[in-house]
């Protein structure tokens, strides 16, 4: 109970979170992982589900069903940008048996607990940890040859933290939360670097903050290396996922 009195989130006092039904381990050098994100996590698995009907989700404007294919039809490649605690990339790896995944982080810290959550779900062969900024710790091999680039990114203004909750700003890493400039900067980094790394028909998806999507779709339909984008939302009819597909090539 005194404990608890600071402030401090209860994952971080009992080391463990639950996320896509699986226990990840999480303390104060990685963002607890939040419900929202099992939205985006949840659109992957069913896209590239090899047992699953491919059903459409609750997506907006896309008619897109297709499953997008690189050289090696075996091996499905997918990237975490952020990867934090670890809860998007190996959540993807333990759902899809067939996936190997990349995952980045800015932060050394962050990369041990999620090496740690890799091990623990028996993935750790399958999830490829990389220290660095946004895609560029990849190697140069997966060049046009990623079939999703997923992404939490940090994306609360610098501006609006006196607004948080007391819990996120005194305990959560700030370089988990807080986004440098507005709150889409690490949105528009994103879709200006996926597409050299994207196969045709790949898909970038990306969670947004409530009231990030306008302009985060605006950013996508500005770029011809795209050419489709929907949102996915919550329950609550929040937009809480941008999905952009990598454009295939014509002529
Ligand atoms: C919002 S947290 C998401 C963590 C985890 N993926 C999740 O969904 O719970 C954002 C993560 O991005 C990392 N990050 C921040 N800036 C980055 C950058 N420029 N390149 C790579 N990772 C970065 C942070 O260290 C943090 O782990």
């Amino acid at each position: 109970m005194e404990i608890r009195s600071t402030g401090r989130p209860v994952p971080y006092i009992i080391g463990t979170r639950e996320f896509m039904s699986l226990p990840f381990a999480v303390d104060e050098r990685v963002m607890i992982p939040r419900p929202e994100t099992e939205i985006l996590v949840e659109y992957l698995v069913k896209k590239f589900s090899t047992t699953e009907t491919r059903k459409r989700g609750n997506e907006g404007t896309s008619q897109g069903d297709e499953r997008p294919t690189t050289n090696d039809e075996h091996q499905l490649v997918l990237v975490d940008v952020g990867t934090g605690s670890g809860c998007i990339a190996v959540s993807l790896a333990h759902y899809l048996p067939q996936a190997r995944v990349y995952a980045t982080d800015i932060s050394a810290a962050a990369l041990e607990i999620a090496a740690r959550n890799a091990q623990h779900h028996n993935v750790a062969d399958r999830v490829v940890l990389l220290e660095g900024d946004l895609l560029s710790p990849l190697p140069h091999h997966l060049d046009g040859q990623v079939q999703a680039v997923a992404s939490n990114p940090p994306y609360v203004p610098v501006s609006q933290a006196l607004d948080l909750a007391r819990e996120i700003r005194d305990f959560e890493p700030a370089e988990a939360v807080f986004s440098p400039g507005e709150g889409t900067v690490m949105h528009g980094r994103l879709i200006e670097e996926a597409p050299r790394w994207l196969c045709a028909g790949g898909m970038l998806a990306m969670e947004i903050a409530a009231g990030q999507a306008e302009p985060v779709r605006n950013r996508v339909a500005q770029d011809n290396r795209y050419d489709r984008v929907c949102s996915l939302s919550d329950l609550a009819g929040i937009e809480r996922v941008v999905v952009a597909w990598r454009r295939h090539a014509t002529g």
